[in-house]
């Protein structure tokens, strides 16, 4: 009877081991796996959060810092094609929905330097 105890606690605490573990590993945010699934990666990098562009063009900018001069508000327009940088549109249409375009923007809008 003795071992059935021993036993269980061994079990319960290698499980509360394993929650704590979780609850240390940082959370990918929201808009970083948005940023991902939407493909932008096919073009874009951001250096910042570890993110590498699949392209070989060297005129798409990193969007590493790109919180410290465009505001969330202007990136969902500019997504959507409603708004303009240098009198261009954006290549592509954001195809997702407008929650997730939110929780995409925001994520940049924190995006303010590139780290090194
Ligand atoms: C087909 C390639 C391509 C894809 C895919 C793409 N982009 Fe872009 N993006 C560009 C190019 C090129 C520019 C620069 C346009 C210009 O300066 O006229 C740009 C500009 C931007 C800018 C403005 C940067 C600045 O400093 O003003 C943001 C923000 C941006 N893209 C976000 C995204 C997001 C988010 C996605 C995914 C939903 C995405 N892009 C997908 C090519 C792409």
């Amino acid at each position: 009877m003795k071992n059935v105890f021993l036993y269980l606690l061994v079990v319960v605490t290698i499980i509360a081991l394993y929650g704590v573990a979780y609850a240390g590993m940082p959370e990918e945010p929201a808009g970083k796996k948005l940023f991902i699934d939407s493909k932008c990666n096919m073009c874009h990098g951001i250096q910042s959060a570890a993110i590498e562009t699949k392209s070989k063009k060297k005129d798409i900018p990193d969007l590493s810092g790109v919180g410290s001069h465009r505001k969330a508000d202007f990136l969902k327009k500019y997504l959507l094609k409603q708004e303009k940088v240098n009198d261009k549109n954006h290549p592509t249409n954001f195809k997702g929905s407008d929650a997730d375009l939110t929780k995409l923007v925001e994520w940049l809008g924190t995006l303010k330097e590139a780290k090194k």
